[in-house]
């Protein structure tokens, strides 16, 4: 496996003070970015809590991490779909040392349309349980920082007619209609945006948001079957030469997570041509995400939602 620690050492070394020796608590490390993001971390100390519905990747990251590294990591199994596990895993966390952190990594694309207790598993992986889990979670830590990984794809706009945002059933019918995977993946990384927002101005919670660029990761793996066969022969050997490898997209969240502060309105994401492929810096994310009524109509139908 190719060092980049070493690649970043001295970017890590200068621009991450706060995220080291600290509990942490992420989930999506089995992934490509947040295995990246998991290396960092343990590079610089820190304890962590994997959030893992792949056991066997974790226990595997576990061990590399733990034998190069000396640092303590627990494995906790979790599924964001799958409410009662969810439940399950917050009520482990109870009893860990207080964490400090919390970086919400996981998340699905390129996949095919499919609807689980009726409805299409994108806004239930993407949107509406990290919704639930994440003001659970500030539930029992209301002082743990939260940082959530966005996509430059959450400016899509959403529809804004009175009908959709009458009842959570229009709502969720309207989600459920919309058949192109991209906007899907957009609209459900918006609607959790929107959620959060509205929630940290009516909690005052420390949440934060991100988008790490662009990189070829297992959100483009065959086993997704979304594509046809062709496209898995190609799409991601191109995407691994045109854009940035995972470990500079880690990059954008560790910097999320370690500042002091972040202005209302901004998150942090690669710089320069289609904000895809440079280092992090902060700024504005789309003006779609800061419509303050929507939002509310948002926050109200994820919370009606997620109390049933
Ligand atoms: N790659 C990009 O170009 C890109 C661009 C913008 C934003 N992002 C965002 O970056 C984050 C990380 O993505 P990645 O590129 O590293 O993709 P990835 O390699 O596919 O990793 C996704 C992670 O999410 C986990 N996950 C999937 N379904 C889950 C579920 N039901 N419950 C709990 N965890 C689940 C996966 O767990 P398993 O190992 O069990 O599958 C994996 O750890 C995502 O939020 C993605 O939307 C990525």
């Amino acid at each position: 496996m190719k060092d980049y620690i070493k690649k970043y050492k001295s970017r890590i070394d200068k621009n991450i003070k706060n995220l080291s020796n600290q509990t942490i608590i992420l989930n999506g490390a089995t992934g490509g970015i947040g295995s990246s993001v998991s290396e960092f971390l343990s590079y610089l100390h820190n304890d962590l809590v994997l959030l893992a519905r792949n056991l066997k990747e974790g226990d595997k990251l576990k061990k590399r991490l733990e034998e190069k590294y000396h640092n303590k990591i627990e494995i906790v199994y979790f599924d964001y779909l799958d409410k009662n596990i969810l439940i399950e895993s917050l009520n482990k966390i109870k009893n860990y040392a207080k964490p400090t952190y919390f970086l919400n990594i996981s998340g699905i694309y390129h996949q095919p349309y499919s609807l689980t207790n009726g409805i299409e598993k994108t806004y239930l992986v993407n949107y509406l349980m990290p919704s639930f889990y994440i003001k659970e979670l500030l539930n029992v830590f209301p002082d743990i920082k939260v940082t959530v990984v966005s996509s430059i794809t959450s400016s899509f706009k959403v529809k804004t007619s009175n009908e959709i945002y009458s009842s959570s059933n229009n709502f969720i019918n309207y989600l459920n209609s919309i058949k192109n995977k991209t906007k899907r993946y957009g609209i459900s990384k918006h609607l959790l945006m929107s959620y959060l927002i509205k929630l940290k101005k009516e909690f005052n919670y420390d949440i934060r948001f991100t988008h790490p660029g662009v990189c070829a990761t297992n959100l483009f793996d065959k086993k997704n079957k979304a594509y046809p066969k062709l496209f898995y022969y190609f799409v991601p050997q191109l995407m691994k030469i045109i854009f940035m490898p995972k470990d500079k997209a880690a990059l954008s969240i560790l910097l999320t997570a370690n500042k002091e502060s972040i202005k209302d309105g901004n998150w942090i994401g690669p710089r320069g041509l289609f904000k895809a492929w440079g280092y992090p810096k902060e700024y504005k994310y789309s003006t779609n995400i800061k419509d303050d009524h929507l939002n509310s109509l948002i926050y109200t139908l994820t919370e009606e939602f997620n109390q049933k």
